[in-house]
C-alpha cells in the first residue's frame, strides 16, 4: 500500500490536524475552490488587457515565439510582458495552486502561522497569487483571518516590465475582488538580480532604485517556502 508522505515536524502542527487536513482538501475539491480563484483572476486579467493600446497589440502579437520558446533567455520588456501574462498566467496560476495543495498535504505548509515566502524570478507574481489565494480559501474554510493577515512574501525580479505589471494588476484584483488585509505583491519586491542572493543574512549592498533612501538590503537566512520557477 502507498504510504503518505509525513513530513519530520508534521506532529508539531499545532494549527490544523491531519482529519481537518482531510476535510478542507474534500471541501476544495467538492466546491470546486480552485476553480473561484481561476474566476477572479480571468475577470482581472480581462480588466487589465482592456487596458492595453490596440495601437501596441501587433508588437505584443510579435513576441509570442520569444515567451514560449526563449521565455529563460529574453530580458521582458513590456510587449514581452504582455505576450507572457496573455499565454501562461491562468495554466501557470491553476498548477500553482495543485503545487500548493501538495505542499499542504506533507502538513510542513503550516508549522507555523507566519510564513515567509519568497518568490525568485517571479516574473508576474503568479505563484505568489496562487499561494494568497490559497491560504485565503484556508481562512475561508476555517471561518478565520490567521493566514492572510500572517503572511509575509517578497520576491526577486530584474524586469522593471513585470514589476509594473503586477503592481497594475494587484490594483485591480484590490478593486474587483475581497482581498482585505492580504499583501499583494506590488512593485515592490526586495530583489532584483537573483544571482547577488546569498542566504548567509548578510548585507547584500544598496539597491539603486532605493539609494536615496540610503536602504541596505539584507537577504534573510531563512524562509519556509522558496520558490524558484524559471531560470533566474
Ligand atoms: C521564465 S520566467 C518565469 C516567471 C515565473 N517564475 C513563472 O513561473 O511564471 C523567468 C523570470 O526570471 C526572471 N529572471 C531571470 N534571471 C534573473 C535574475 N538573475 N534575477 C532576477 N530575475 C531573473 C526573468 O525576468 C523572468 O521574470
Amino acid at each position: 500500500m502507498k504510504q503518505e508522505y509525513q513530513a519530520p515536524n508534521a506532529h508539531r502542527d499545532k494549527f490544523m490536524k491531519p482529519q481537518e487536513r482531510k476535510n478542507f482538501l474534500r471541501w476544495i475539491e467538492e466546491n470546486e475552490i480552485f476553480l473561484e480563484g481561476v474566476s477572479i483572476h480571468k475577470k482581472v486579467l480581462l480588466k487589465w488587457f482592456n487596458q492595453i493600446p490596440i495601437e501596441i497589440y501587433s508588437e505584443i502579437c510579435e513576441c509570442m515565439e520569444d515567451v514560449v520558446g526563449r521565455c529563460d533567455e529574453i530580458e521582458y520588456n513590456v510587449y514581452q510582458v504582455c505576450a507572457y501574462v496573455i499565454n501562461h498566467f491562468l495554466d501557470r496560476y491553476y498548477r500553482s495552486l495543485l503545487i500548493y495543495q501538495e505542499l499542504f498535504k506533507t502538513g510542513l505548509f503550516l508549522k507555523r502561522e507566519q510564513l515567509r515566502v519568497i518568490d525568485i524570478g517571479t516574473g508576474p507574481g503568479i505563484m505568489l497569487y496562487a499561494y494568497l489565494d490559497f491560504i485565503r480559501f484556508l481562512d475561508k474554510y476555517q471561518n478565520k483571518q490567521i493566514y492572510q493577515m500572517n503572511n509575509e512574501i517578497d520576491y526577486v525580479e530584474q524586469s522593471e516590465g513585470f514589476r509594473v505589471f503586477m503592481h497594475k494588476y494587484s490594483e485591480i484584483l484590490m478593486m474587483e475582488s475581497d482581498y482585505k488585509g492580504i499583501m499583494l505583491p506590488f512593485h515592490n519586491g526586495t530583489y532584483y538580480d537573483a544571482t547577488e542572493l546569498n542566504f548567509s543574512g548578510k548585507r547584500l549592498g544598496s539597491q539603486p532604485w532605493r539609494s536615496g533612501s540610503g536602504l541596505e538590503i539584507f537577504v534573510r537566512k531563512s524562509f519556509d517556502i522558496i520558490v524558484n520557477n524559471g531560470r533566474s
